[in-house]
């Protein structure tokens, strides 16, 4: 659909036309012709839905403070997904994970070798040496956030400790790799370049994602690639960094019995930090760590 300067914009802010997304439009029809990937329009977030997510996101947030402040050995998975789906109830939120495609708990715990996914159990005890990652995805509203961070269990080996330390500079590579009409390879370029010349290796099978309407919305956000390749980020675009790296091969296997805990194929540590981000019109605001 053509639109004149005075319509409503297509972004529902209630603003006309040209006091919203006509240049906005204008910029990447330009892209567009250079033969550019450009984000639709269904990806690009207008100010109420910015500022549902934002607060979506406070809860998030939350939850990964309050599970820093708790985190310690002997405590059992389950009873940081117990702390999690209760401190969401009580604030009028929904944990995103929990029935999510037969996922049966409020968030995800992965530990040592252990990728992503990994589903809290009271069997699992945290002991000294550990090194866990806790992911969260809240939903407040209809709006999602989503976000995890790594945990040391009282003393950990010198390996496990860089291995957390680099993967969160990762993230960091990849956070400042983000420029309003950048490309989206410039994230992953960013990251596997550092992850690599610390020899470490980037898992492919899984990736960041568009974020915010729904827990999982494209564009995949690959953390390895190339420059200058891949969709154009537009303001208003929120999405997700989450490099999960590992000290030996990149591959990967998932748990055939519980069909989601996804382990290193060689037994290697893993590690993984995300974010979920917002793109605006000078750099990216981050919106739940
Ligand atoms: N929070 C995870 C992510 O970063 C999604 C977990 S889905 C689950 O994309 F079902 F495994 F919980
Ligand atoms: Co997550
Ligand atoms: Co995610």
């Amino acid at each position: 659909m053509i639109l004149s300067n005075d319509d409503k914009c297509w972004c529902k802010s209630g603003l006309k036309y040209n006091e919203c997304h006509l240049d906005f439009d204008k910029k990447l029809q330009v892209l567009k012709k250079q033969c550019c990937t450009v984000p639709k329009r269904k990806l690009i977030k207008n100010k109420e839905q910015i500022e549902g997510i934002r607060k979506s996101a406070e809860i998030n947030n939350g939850i990964l403070d309050l599970v820093s402040e708790t985190i310690k050995a002997g405590m059992t998975t389950e009873d940081i997904n117990t702390l999690a789906h209760e401190y969401t109830i009580s604030r009028g939120g929904i944990p995103a994970t929990l029935n999510y495609e037969g996922f049966p708990k409020s968030l995800c715990t992965s530990i040592n070798d252990e990728v992503c996914h990994g589903i809290p159990s009271k069997d699992v005890i945290l002991k000294n040496g550990d090194i866990i990652n806790v992911d969260v995805t809240t939903i407040l509203n209809g709006y999602y956030s989503d976000a995890s961070r790594m945990f040391m269990i009282g003393e950990v080996s010198d390996e496990a400790r860089k291995l957390v330390e680099i993967t969160k500079e990762c993230l960091n590579k990849g956070l400042e790799a983000v420029k309003p009409w950048g490309f989206l390879g410039d994230i992953g370029a960013a990251i596997q370049k550092y992850a690599q010349s610390n020899g470490y290796s980037v898992v492919r099978d899984f990736g960041g994602h568009g974020v915010g309407l729904d827990i999982h919305e494209d564009p995949f956000v690959s953390h390895c690639g190339s420059k200058g390749t891949g969709m154009i980020l537009a303001p208003g675009m929120v999405f997700t960094i989450e490099p999960m790296i590992n000290v030996g091969s990149h591959k990967i296997f998932i748990d055939e019995d519980n069909g989601w805990t996804t382990y290193t194929s060689d037994g290697s540590l893993s590690a993984q930090w995300e974010n979920t981000i917002l793109v605006t019109e000078d750099g990216i605001e981050i919106i739940s760590k």
